[in-house]
């Protein structure tokens, strides 16, 4: 357990920072640049605990890996040389790791043992594990082959038509990473959108799939061809800093190279709805990826209902937007957000728990939260509940409350955001 004691800033956030590396796109590069016979260099990597076991796990199945700070080389044989792990593979914290490695593995004939951390191994997998069965793998586990520890036996799998029953980008990714081994096409249709990373990937590492609209058809025609990959800077880690921005009276902070991916950037439309000054420069797309620097001056904001087609744009940033509309006028509604509760942790009551410590008017409600602004926050003692989002949330709320804050546990920030509390330092010391 790592403790800290936060204090509330006196004068307002000013600076620039660099945000680290997408998460997403780091696990897929990763993914991908193993699959791929050759040389495959990502640069921006996301060094934080959850992608580095997915990197782990391409070296157990025996793929050249080598990692200097955020450079990673992948030397691959290709997808047809992977051998059987000789260990189970360990996934630690990462949803996305296990979601995307249990399709993968689907494709290949040998067994593969999977588990993860305490936390991991609550989170329901059959939500990948059932569609991936129809294609003919051969998968089992704890609760019926519901949860982690898992054996997986692929192989001689065949695509399917599947209709997505979960707003889920791990799922989505998980049927088409099966797909680039069985046999015939794999369509995947998702009745809302959701992030197209492994979409976007997967064409620029030539793989055969065609994207319309809401329906993906990959087959096995394609192998996959090494492409180096600039891993743009994660909306997500930025939100933090949006948000600390969006309530510090009289900030002014720019997050530089960070992801715009339409799918991502539900954060940034909400803000502009709440009447906040955000603009966006210096835009690109590097390997169908959009990004560009972010500016956000401190001004007031109105509440806004949230629901629908934009939560999963703004899925993971919905515990800082917890915050954010606690210094909104008026009463914010978050709903259709019913996945929070199988994240990290269940999101709905951390948050809840973590903004009513703190003093806020909130409540839960069976698929999102209402919260009442503006409001006046004190200080307390804020359970983490072991999640990277929950602890940061926290960090970022002792901004502005009127006594300190002390986090029972920071060190689940190192998944996503090993530098978090240098950005903090860097931007609150004038
Ligand atoms: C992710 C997808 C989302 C998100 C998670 C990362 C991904 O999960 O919450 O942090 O990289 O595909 P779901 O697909 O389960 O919604």
């Amino acid at each position: 357990m790592s403790v800290k004691k936060l204090f509330p800033v006196t004068q307002p956030l000013k600076g620039t920072l660099t945000i680290p590396g997408d998460k997403s796109i780091s696990h897929r590069a990763i993914m991908l640049g193993s699959l791929a016979k050759g040389t495959t260099i990502v640069e921006n990597f996301l060094a934080g605990e959850d992608c580095l076991n997915t990197i782990s796990s391409f070296q157990a199945l025996g793929v050249t890996i080598d990692r200097q700070g955020t450079r990673v080389t992948i030397n691959s044989a290709g997808a047809t040389n992977f051998k059987e792990p000789t260990e189970p593979l360990y996934f630690g914290n990462s949803g996305t790791t296990a979601r995307l490695m249990i399709g993968l593995l689907s494709g290949f004939p040998f067994l593969s043992v999977i588990y993860g951390d305490p936390f991991l191994t609550v989170r329901p997998m059959d939500r990948v594990v059932v569609p991936l069965k129809s294609m003919g793998a051969k998968i089992d586990g704890r609760a019926n082959g519901s949860m982690l520890p898992l054996t997986i036996r692929g192989g001689a799998t065949k695509g399917i038509t599947y209709t997505l029953p979960v707003k889920s980008a791990q799922v989505k990714s998980a049927l088409l990473l099966a797909g680039l081994f069985a046999e015939g096409t794999t369509t995947v249709i998702e009745p809302t959108l959701t992030r197209n990373h492994t979409e976007n990937m997967l064409k620029a590492f030539g793989a055969d799939i065609q994207v319309t609209h809401n329906e993906i058809k990959i087959s096995n025609k394609n192998s996959l061809q090494a492409t180096d990959v600039q891993v743009p800077g994660d909306i997500s880690s930025a939100a933090f800093f949006i948000v600390a921005a969006a309530i510090v009276p009289g900030s002014s902070l720019v997050l530089k190279s960070v992801g715009l991916n339409k799918t991502r950037t539900g954060i940034i439309d909400l803000l502009l709805q709440m009447g906040a000054h955000i603009t966006i420069s210096n835009e690109k797309t590097i390997g169908g990826e959009q990004l560009g620097d972010i500016s956000i001056v401190y001004t007031k904001l109105k509440a806004v209902d949230i629901e629908g087609d934009i939560i999963p744009r703004l899925i993971d940033e919905i515990p800082i937007i917890a915050l954010l509309a606690t210094q909104a006028e008026g009463t914010t509604t978050i709903r259709d957000a019913k996945e929070l509760r199988v994240k990290e942790t269940d999101r709905i009551a951390a948050v809840v728990d973590v903004l009513t410590t703190l003093g806020a008017p909130i409540e839960a409600t069976e698929d999102g939260m209402i919260i009442h602004g503006k409001a006046e926050l004190s200080g307390g003692k804020v359970s983490t509940y072991n999640d990277h989002r929950i602890a940061m949330l926290g960090a970022i709320s002792s901004l502005i409350t009127k006594e300190a804050v002390v986090l029972d546990d920071i060190s689940s920030i190192a998944v996503s955001y090993p530098q978090f509390f240098e950005h903090m330092d860097q931007i609150t010391t004038p």
